[in-house]
């Protein structure tokens, strides 16, 4: 699996294909969150709501870790563009499937439209070592599509993800061939979902989780 071949194209082709929406659902909560200390944002791709990111929270250190080394320089450029500092910013350029998360780290943990790229065991292998990282009152925003129930909403979703699997399985290799919902593995973990917002007919979710200390201590 490998973005790096489409990395130069994504911005235009998410341009072209979801208009605005996939970015208002990136950032559809991220005013409601507290500034945290340590960021980390798996999977970040281009660097779009790392810019939002940065913009309003000048001062939290960020690591993101990201297999695609052309994603990266997008990401880069996205900084450099938006004229913001990347002082506080680590890249990681790995696999975050087999990267080594510092423990009890990170107090926010941001994924878009990233559990979509993996089937249910690597997924919940990855919110196992995600969950780890997090701090014991850490917050999870995640963004991503979802299935609404049977109906024309449904069908619709069903359709274009159909499309997209098709799309990235070709361009990338994607391992995942369908739409795994993440929450029962966030859950398992102690975090519980503070706030969720669906827009374009149900087709896109943005969760806030969040985890209570009780919860956090029952963790290894
Ligand atoms: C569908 S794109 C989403 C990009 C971006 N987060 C967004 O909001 O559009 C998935 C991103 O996750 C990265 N990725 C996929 N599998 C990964 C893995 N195992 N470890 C790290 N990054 C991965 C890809 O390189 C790509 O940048």
């Amino acid at each position: 699996m490998s973005f790096d071949r489409i990395a130069p194209h994504y911005r235009w082709i998410e341009r072209i294909l979801a208009g605005r929406s996939l970015h208002r659902c990136r950032t559809a909560l991220l005013d409601g969150i507290a500034t945290p200390r340590h960021a980390l944002l798996p999977g970040e791709g281009h660097g779009r709501f790392l810019v939002e990111f940065l913009a309003r929270h000048p001062a939290t250190r960020v690591t993101v870790v990201e297999a695609s080394a052309g994603m990266i320089s997008e990401a880069r450029s996205e900084v450099a563009r938006r004229d913001l500092r990347l002082d506080g910013v680590e890249f990681i350029h790995h696999d975050a499937l087999a990267w080594e998360p510092p423990a009890r780290t990170f107090d926010l943990i941001a994924a878009n439209f990233f559990f979509d790229c993996f089937p249910p065991t690597e997924l919940a292998a990855l919110i196992e070592r995600l969950a780890a990282a997090s701090t014991p009152a850490a917050q999870w925003l995640v963004a991503d599509f979802r299935e609404p129930a049977p109906g024309p909403a449904g069908w619709r979703a069903r359709s274009i993800l159909w499309l997209l699997y098709r799309f990235f399985r070709r361009t990338t290799h994607l391992s995942a061939a369908r739409l795994t919902p993440p929450d029962r593995f966030i859950e398992s973990h102690g975090f519980a979902l503070t706030k969720r917002r669906t827009s374009d007919w149900g087709l896109f979710q943005s969760d806030l989780w969040t985890r209570t200390t009780e919860a956090a201590n029952l963790t290894p």
